[in-house]
């Protein structure tokens, strides 16, 4: 048995492939396009593991997929692989269209060929696991209850509408043809490995560079968050014994406003990596122009995958923005890499004599 993952050597994804091996032997094919957001070196603990076997590719190149379907002949099919990041897509959402879109529509008929060939039994137990996010649901109000799985869609930026398109084109591929998907919406993630583009990890290293801590209008838009490793064990409950046809939000029952978020940052490299002047990290906080069409509040509602599935989160937010700040405090070759660009030559580097 094998399971074909796309998008694995991104944050999410590359968590989820370490953890999955750490507790099976299961071996992984990890299909990524190795965009900016892939790195390798997060899974440099898997070098020589014959369990992990990596593919550079895209998702959208159909004759890829399909061999590596016939190949490998996977019990499943997990869709990490997007472009993620909601301010890139306000500068340049083509990208988005491309991958989040149109690539998910390719892989999808790709699986969907895989898996009409396939032996009743086989067919009946395969799964496509798609990997969404809340965003998909619009912005709260202050007062709003939290979103539940059959909130409406209505996405406000180029990212979240890539992505709420790609959920519509996975819901039709079950309805329609009786492809077994299953779908995720989650909160926001933090962890390790985590690109520092996005708020936790950026906010991180440019205050132990000395840099201004950019937040983005008031600081008061409220976000759910979710340890990484949690949102990686909802999905393998989901995996395991989720309904096909069903999707599942998944959340860690953890919202605070941004502001809130960068001030217990800070206090923790105080209390962990002290300023030699004594002064607080908060002192480098500066207030920027807020982000285009930026979203007030996400909130999850995680109950069904509780209620169904037994799943909830081991983290809190103070247990796992420790274990975070702590991560990014003892890797600094990881982040250094990240930063100097010479995470994108690992591969030459590393697999030059493969
Ligand atoms: P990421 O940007 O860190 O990683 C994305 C990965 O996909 C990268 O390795 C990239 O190289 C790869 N990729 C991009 N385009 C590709 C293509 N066309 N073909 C193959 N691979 C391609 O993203 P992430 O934060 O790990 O998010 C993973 C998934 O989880 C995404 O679908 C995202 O929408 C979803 N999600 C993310 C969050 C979050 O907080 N990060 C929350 C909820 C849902
Ligand atoms: P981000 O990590 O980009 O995730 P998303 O936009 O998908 O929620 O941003 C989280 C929140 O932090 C969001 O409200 C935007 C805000 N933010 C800042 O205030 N400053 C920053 O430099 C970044 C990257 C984000």
């Amino acid at each position: 048995m094998t399971i074909l993952i796309t998008g694995a050597a991104g944050f999410i994804g590359a968590n989820f492939v370490l953890d999955w091996l750490a507790c099976n032997d299961e071996p992984v094919i990890n299909l990524d396009k190795l965009t900016y957001a892939g790195n390798l070196e997060t899974l440099a603990s898997l070098q020589g593991d014959a369990r992990h076997i990596f593919v550079q590719g895209d998702i959208g190149d159909s004759a890829l997929v399909s061999r590596l379907l016939a190949e490998h002949r996977p019990r499943a099919v997990l869709n990490f692989a997007a472009e993620s990041h909601v301010d890139r897509s306000i500068l340049s959402p083509e990208d988005f269209i491309q991958t989040n879109i149109v690539g998910t529509f390719r892989l999808l008929e790709a699986v969907r060929a895989y898996w009409n060939e396939l032996e009743a039994e086989a067919r009946t137990a395969f799964r496509f696991l798609h990997v969404s996010t809340d965003e998909v649901y619009g912005s709260l109000g202050a007062a709003d209850p939290a979103f539940r799985e059959d909130h409406r869609y209505e996405p406000n930026s180029p990212y979240s509408a890539s992505k709420a398109a790609s959920d519509h084109l996975v819901r039709a591929c079950h309805h329609t043809y009786g492809l077994p998907v299953l779908t995720t919406n989650c909160s926001n993630n933090y962890g390790p490995y985590h690109f520092p583009e996005k708020l936790i990890p950026l906010m991180i290293v440019n205050a132990l560079a000395g840099k201004p801590l950019p937040v983005y209008g008031d600081g008061m838009q409220v976000r759910d968050w979710l340890y990484v490793k949690d949102h990686c064990s909802a999905i393998r409950r989901v995996l395991e014994s989720g309904r096909p046809g069903e999707v599942y939000n998944v959340g860690g029952w953890n919202e605070k406003p941004n502001i809130e978020i960068v001030n217990t940052v800070c206090a923790l490299l105080d209390e962990l990596r002290p300023k030699a002047d004594g002064t607080s990290y908060n002192t480098q906080i500066t207030t920027v122009k807020d982000r285009p069409g930026h979203d007030r509040r996400y909130a999850i509602d995680a109950s069904k995958i509780e209620r169904e599935l037994a799943w909830r989160p081991l983290e809190t937010f103070a247990s796992g923005i420790r274990k975070t700040v702590q991560w990014y405090l003892g890797n600094p070759e990881w982040v250094a890499h990240v930063q100097s660009g010479a995470y994108r030559d690992w591969v030459q580097t590393q697999y030059a004599s493969a």
